[in-house]
């Protein structure tokens, strides 16, 4: 019983590890250069609540899954647009 209890918590450790990564990187073989997402410094400096609209809205936070749009358009460059993040493809993509 007590091993099964220890593997669980093991599992449950691993996963909200994975969930919360500090770091995400994307397009690791764009030409452009890999887009290295600080997730910890969004959360913190940037929207100081993992329940804000704009990213995880009032659901419980999840992971967000990103696609070429979501990146370009809907999510992170609306967002840069409005709040003096980066717009310009250099200032994500970096070689
Ligand atoms: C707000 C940050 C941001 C900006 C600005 C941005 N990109 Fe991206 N871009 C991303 C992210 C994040 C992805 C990865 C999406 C995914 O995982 O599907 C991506 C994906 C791409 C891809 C596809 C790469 C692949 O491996 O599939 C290309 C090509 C690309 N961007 C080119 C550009 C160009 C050209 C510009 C400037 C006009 C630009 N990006 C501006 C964040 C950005
Ligand atoms: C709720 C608003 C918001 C969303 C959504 C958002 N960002 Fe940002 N981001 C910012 C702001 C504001 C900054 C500038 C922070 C600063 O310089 O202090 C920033 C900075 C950045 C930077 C450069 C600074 C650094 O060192 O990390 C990258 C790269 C970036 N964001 C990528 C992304 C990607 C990729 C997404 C989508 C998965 C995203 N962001 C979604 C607001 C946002």
């Amino acid at each position: 019983m007590k091993k099964l209890i220890v593997a669980l918590m093991l599992v449950a450790f691993a996963a909200s590890t994975a969930l919360a990564a500090d770091v995400v990187t994307y397009a690791k073989d764009c030409k452009k250069g890999a887009v290295t997402f600080n997730h910890a410094m969004h959360g913190e400096k940037v929207v100081g609540s993992c329940a804000n609209a704009a990213c995880h809205g009032d659901a419980a936070p999840a992971k967000i899954a990103v696609d070429k749009k979501t990146a370009h358009k809907d999510l992170c460059k609306t967002c840069h647009k409005g709040n003096a993040g980066p717009t310009k493809c250099g200032g994500c993509h970096i070689k």
